[in-house]
């Protein structure tokens, strides 16, 4: 069974709407999920271990001002250190995005930008956004409604993850300059 690690990065933590919609992701048979809510965690050791040991990650963030949520951004500063290492390097990553009604699609290409940066595996189809509109939209029956993200494409991307998870490649690595990213240089 796969080790899934659902992070989510919204400030409201497991009270939010992110919360909400981790809750009610698909239970799958191939796969193990456990949730990091980032509001209520620290970038610790033991959570630098779940990290290592994933087979892969589902990041979940609202749309804040055109970006994702505060303690998303603070959990990419603080593993900075973690680029192009074992713990992310080849794994795959899905992104589910949520917001009111615009900025949710640029969250999500820069997302997925930043995690094939580090070294995650951006799988085919492994990023949505749900918005309100579309709950809205869609609590209407509507010919359009098959081009609309739905929460049910929730399983699909799950499970293109878990099969992106089968993948072993030995990864080439750019030098990175891991004794302190964070010097001056100015
Ligand atoms: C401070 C703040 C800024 C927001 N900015 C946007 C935005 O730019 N575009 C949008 O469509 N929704 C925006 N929203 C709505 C959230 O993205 C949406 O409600 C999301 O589901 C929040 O998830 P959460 O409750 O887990 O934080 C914003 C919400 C807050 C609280």
């Amino acid at each position: 069974m796969k080790k899934i690690l659902v992070i989510n990065g919204s400030p409201s933590g497991k009270k939010g709407n992110c919360a909400r919609f981790i809750s009610s992701l698909p239970k799958l048979n191939a796969a193990k999920l456990s949730v990091v809510h980032l509001a209520n965690e620290s970038y610790s050791s033991a959570f630098k271990k779940e990290i290592a040991k994933a087979d892969g990650f589902v990041f979940v963030t609202g749309t804040y001002w055109d970006s994702w949520g505060s303690p998303l951004q603070k959990l990419l500063e603080d593993m900075t250190d973690l680029e192009g290492t074992e713990a992310i390097m080849g794994k795959p990553a899905a992104v589910f995005v949520l917001m009111h009604s615009v900025g949710g699609k640029g969250v999500l290409s820069r997302l997925q930008g930043v995690l094939s940066t580090f070294g995650c595996l951006i799988p085919p189809m492994s990023g949505m956004v749900y918005s309100l509109v579309s709950d809205i939209a869609l609590s209407k029956k509507n010919s359009h409604a098959a081009d609309f993200w739905q929460k049910e494409d929730a399983e699909l991307i799950l499970l293109n993850l878990i099969k992106a998870s089968e993948i072993k490649i030995d990864w080439a690595d750019w030098p990175v300059d891991k004794k302190d990213p964070r010097r001056l240089w100015l």
